[in-house]
């Protein structure tokens, strides 16, 4: 074969190759299932596990994620007081209004603030964080294809050291649930770095379960009302049957005596 030729053939072997090997790195087994309450037709958040969850993403997540779709009042949602809401919301300094002199200013945040980005732009936060942005959490529960499954496993999924065979890149840290097993996210959970007001020992397992749960109701945040009126529905249903079979025996009771 003329070098002209073999050389774009080998080039097509190589890219196979290569392709090859990195679908080989993505993680190809389903991560193992856990029992969640809001699970099911019928399933309902679990409300300790969502304000464990709140904290955890106020403590940890919310430095580098935002989750602007929620303002501190949607927290309502997981059972916060008003009053808690809006100390929650004081706690983080929003972009106010210029001052007399045309300069920036900073205000005290409030509860219709959204659970904004650290950062002041994407550009700005693919540059502090190795290349690239920490998604915003709203909806991720929902858009990852491995669902609270997979933000549980991954959560829980780093390994530290990596394995001897695992490549070694500046910035990523690996990952046995990330795609390719590396990741620009540090871990971010440890254990007991946060207490938990209801006493619940603040293990990796236990604050993944809990953000997993919070990011699930983000994501969703109307299911217990949902549930609730499915099974209202349903009673509801199954007393007009067994109505409309006395109904009909009646009948035709009536009907075979006459
Ligand atoms: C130090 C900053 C930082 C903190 C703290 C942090 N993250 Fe991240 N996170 C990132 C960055 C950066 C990325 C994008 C990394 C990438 O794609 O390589 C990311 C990506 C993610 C992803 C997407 C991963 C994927 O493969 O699609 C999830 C899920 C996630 N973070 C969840 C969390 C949760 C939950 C917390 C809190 C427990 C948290 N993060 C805390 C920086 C952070």
């Amino acid at each position: 074969m003329p070098p002209h030729i073999y050389r774009p053939v080998a080039g097509l072997l190589i890219a196979l190759g290569l392709s090859g090997a990195a679908l080989a790195n993505e993680p190809d087994k389903a991560p193992p299932h856990q029992a969640w309450s809001f699970e099911g037709p019928l399933g309902q958040y679990d409300q300790s596990s969502l304000q464990r969850g709140f904290i955890v993403f106020q403590h940890v997540c919310s430095t580098c994620h935002g989750m602007r779709n929620l303002t501190y009042a949607d927290l309502a949602g997981i059972g916060l007081t008003q009053q808690q809401i809006a100390e929650t919301a004081k706690t983080k300094p929003q972009p106010g209004a210029p001052d007399a002199t045309g300069q920036p200013t900073m205000r005290p945040g409030l509860p219709d603030d959204h659970l904004n980005s650290p950062f002041p732009n994407d550009a700005a936060a693919a540059a502090m964080m190795g290349g690239i942005a920490p998604p915003d959490q709203s909806r991720l529960a929902m858009t990852h294809p491995g669902g609270p499954d997979w933000l549980y496993a991954f959560l829980t999924g780093y390994r530290m050291p990596p394995p001897a065979d695992a490549p070694v890149v500046p910035g990523k840290f690996y990952n046995d649930w990330a795609a390719g097993h590396m990741i620009g996210m540090p871990p971010p959970l440890m254990n007991g770095m946060i207490q938990y007001p209801d006493g619940t020992p603040a293990t990796v397992e236990q604050q993944a379960r809990d953000i997993t749960t919070f990011l699930v109701w983000a994501s969703d945040p109307h299911r217990n009302e949902r549930h609730s009126i499915g099974k209202a529905v349903m009673a509801y249903l199954i007393v007009l049957l067994a109505l409309a079979i006395a109904w009909k025996r009646k009948i035709w009771k009536r009907l075979k005596t006459q």
